[in-house]
């Protein structure tokens, strides 16, 4: 297993083997009844209904592929080689069926049988407990780590920001155990404390998230217990790609660099050419991602909500692609590169073929437009005497950069 695509499949088929039942993604938009974040961001929270116990889930244990869309980060893509807007999450799903120990068995049987990942770059993280939720720490966890054959000394507690899991707010939560890649003490800090979730380097990888989720976090900060144990997953297709094709950037991946041969073939600016052409690739190829399959769900620029996302992802696309000299119109081509490659496990891609090339396109027109407006009217202002006052400074920046920077 190499390949992002032998990932997708073989992780579905095991868990289709385990008796999972297979869901293809669910929309980006989340249900309208689900007020938890403005763009799906796990692939549980389609399935929140049945952790919850609203609803019957359609199986007792499920495996899908999520589109997920996580906003918070816009700003940071291009910046470094992990961060992402859209990516794609993996998960299985047990609606009070197995439980901490069935889920960290399973873990184990696909980390090492399938994935074949070297025992001795394999860490995991446990929830080490909190006060104020009153929960002490996993034990029950860690000893299943411990009996399924995990090094007590490659196992650390750490507090509920890291081995707690909500989506955001009110809802199922419940602590959590991850799993972490160790690129190699030549990759960290040489901190003596340096170990999974350090913020001071990159040296470890979480790549799978297994969660217990037996609670439900109330708005006024209280735990109840849900009607069943339930077991929430999430493996990053992106991050786990990385790993296995032994690169420590995402960006470095087949699916990225599928789409950065592309930008480097339109515009003569290959990834790597320079600080500036890196951080214009990235972009690109990340919010093209991101575009292509809001766009396919309906989601069209506007000036807030989810349109406000997409207006500011597509315009910073742009702004990059002219760093790297890209002609505009070249937005639809992008989106085709992105279908191509994903049409396989998403066919919403290709029946909105038209859809998406006409929403990205009246976009990056209308954008042109804007930035032509905008040069123009600094340069009258320029031309009026040299200095452009604070003001109008501040003006044309408000008008014609900030959805854009
Ligand atoms: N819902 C969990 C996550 O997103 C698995 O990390």
């Amino acid at each position: 297993m190499r390949t992002s695509d032998e990932l997708r499949a073989g992780f579905r088929a095991f868990f289709e083997s385990k008796d999972h039942g297979f869901r293809p993604s669910a929309s980006l938009i989340p249900r309208a009844d689900d007020r938890s974040t403005l763009l799906t961001t796990a692939g549980m929270q389609p399935l929140m209904p049945y952790f919850l116990g609203r609803d019957a889930p359609p199986a007792p244990l499920l495996t899908t592929v999520q589109k997920c869309f996580r906003t918070p980060d816009i700003d940071e893509v291009g910046l470094d080689g992990s961060h992402l807007t859209f990516f794609e999450m993996l998960g299985n799903f047990s609606f009070g069926q197995y439980f901490k120990e069935g889920a960290i068995e399973l873990a184990w049987e696909f980390v090492f049988e399938h994935l074949q990942l070297d025992p001795e770059r394999f860490w995991v993280s446990i929830f080490a407990g909190d006060a104020e939720l009153g929960l002490g720490e996993d034990e029950v966890a860690h000893r299943h780590w411990v009996e399924m054959g995990q090094p007590a000394e490659r196992i650390v507690f750490l507090p509920r920001a890291e081995n707690f899991w909500s989506v955001g707010g009110p809802g199922p939560c419940g602590p959590d155990t991850e799993m972490y890649y160790d690129w190699g003490a030549e990759h960290g800090c040489g901190e003596p404390d340096c170990k999974p979730s350090c913020t001071r380097c990159e040296r470890f990888l979480e790549f799978w998230n297994l969660v217990f989720m037996e609670f439900e976090l109330h708005v006024d900060g209280k735990l109840t217990p849900l009607p069943k144990q339930n077991v929430d997953t999430g493996m990053g297709v992106e991050r786990t790609a990385a790993i296995l094709q032994d690169v420590m950037s995402v960006y470095e991946t087949d699916v990225y660099q599928a789409i950065m041969r592309w930008i480097a073939g339109e515009s003569g600016v290959a990834y790597g050419d320079s600080p500036e052409a890196t951080k214009a690739h990235r972009i690109l190829a990340d919010h093209g991602r991101g575009m292509t399959f809001l766009a396919a769900d309906g989601v069209a620029p506007s000036n807030e909500g989810r349109g406000y996302v997409m207006r500011r992802i597509i315009r910073r696309a742009v702004q990059q692609g002219s760093r790297v000299g890209l002609e505009p119109p070249y937005l639809a081509q992008l989106a085709d590169v992105v279908i191509e490659q994903m049409k396989g496990g998403y066919v919403e891609l290709e029946e909105h073929r038209d859809d998406i090339h006409r929403i990205l396109a009246a976009e990056e027109e209308r954008f042109g437009k804007t930035l032509e407006r905008g040069l123009r009217l600094f340069e009258e202002i320029a031309g009026k005497g040299g200095d452009i006052p604070g003001e109008e400074a501040f003006r044309l920046h408000d008008t014609y950069a900030s959805h854009s920077s």
